[in-house]
């Protein structure tokens, strides 16, 4: 589903921030993507989406990332980037919700039916009126995950899907994160968030992959998690 081939990315010349990263996800499987400030976690799901390139092939469903495949691979693959006002772009919440689905061919009163459960599920309906750029950090990160959740896209991104959420709404995003049958690959420094929903993690160190396994065995193995700038999830903690 998603494939990496000795990817290399440099944002300045001789720099590389990514470097012979490989790997490959699986249909329906949700990976966690962790590693500290700086690892190049935001860095893989932009190149994943087209929005930088680099050496080496990168695959969404057998489509390789390049130009011409990028609106079907946009299509299927749905991003939410690490700051919200990168992608809330419309004066509302219902406005932005609705833009990519009206966008796709939906008519106006399908797109509102579909932003009216997306955000009854995500529990914001009172926000579904209200000026994006009055909205508070958390609620902001709720109404940018409704945007992409609207699109019912295959594939889901999510970098640091639970930044600024308080715990209630951090607890029913993973439960809306679990009830997805989506194949997911999510960056987060949220680690119980990560062993709440995904089975598998890659770490990543300064640009290079240092672990790919069962999320259970890496996310309890403190020395790796040490010696890569990280801590043990709280719940191992004690
Ligand atoms: N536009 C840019 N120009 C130059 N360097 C950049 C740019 N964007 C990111 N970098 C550098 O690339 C490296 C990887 O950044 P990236 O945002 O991918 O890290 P990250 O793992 O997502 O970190 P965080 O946990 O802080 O979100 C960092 O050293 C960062 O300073
Ligand atoms: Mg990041």
């Amino acid at each position: 589903m998603l494939r990496f081939e000795s990817v290399r990315f440099c944002y300045e010349k001789n720099r590389p921030v990514l470097d012979d990263l490989s790997f490959t996800v699986e249909n329906g499987e949700s990976v966690g993507l962790i590693g500290a400030n700086g690892a190049g976690k935001s860095t893989l799901i932009k190149l994943l989406l087209g929005l930088l390139s680099g050496e080496g092939r990168i695959l969404v469903d057998e489509l390789p990332v390049e130009k011409r495949n990028l609106p079907e691979i946009r299509r299927r693959v749905g991003v939410l980037l690490q700051s919200s006002d990168d992608q809330m772009f419309m004066p509302t919440v219902l406005e932005d919700v609705t833009f990519g689905p009206v966008n796709y061919g939906l008519s106006r009163d399908e797109a509102e039916r579909r932003a009216d459960e997306v955000l009854a599920r995500l529990g914001i309906p009172e926000l579904k009126h209200r000026h994006n750029h009055r909205l508070s950090g958390g609620e902001k990160r709720m109404a940018a995950l409704a945007t992409v959740l609207a699109m019912e896209p295959d594939v889901l991104l999510l970098d640091e899907p639970t930044n600024a959420l308080d715990p209630y709404n951090r607890r029913l995003v993973i439960r809306t994160i679990l009830s997805l049958p989506n194949t997911k690959l999510i960056a987060s420094h949220d680690l119980d968030m990560i062993l709440d929903t995904c089975t598998r993690v890659l770490l990543l160190s300064n640009g290079r992959l240092v672990a790919d396994g069962p999320a259970e065995e890496i996310l309890r193995d403190r020395a790796l998690l040490e010696a890569n700038r990280m801590e043990l999830p709280l719940r191992f903690a004690r």
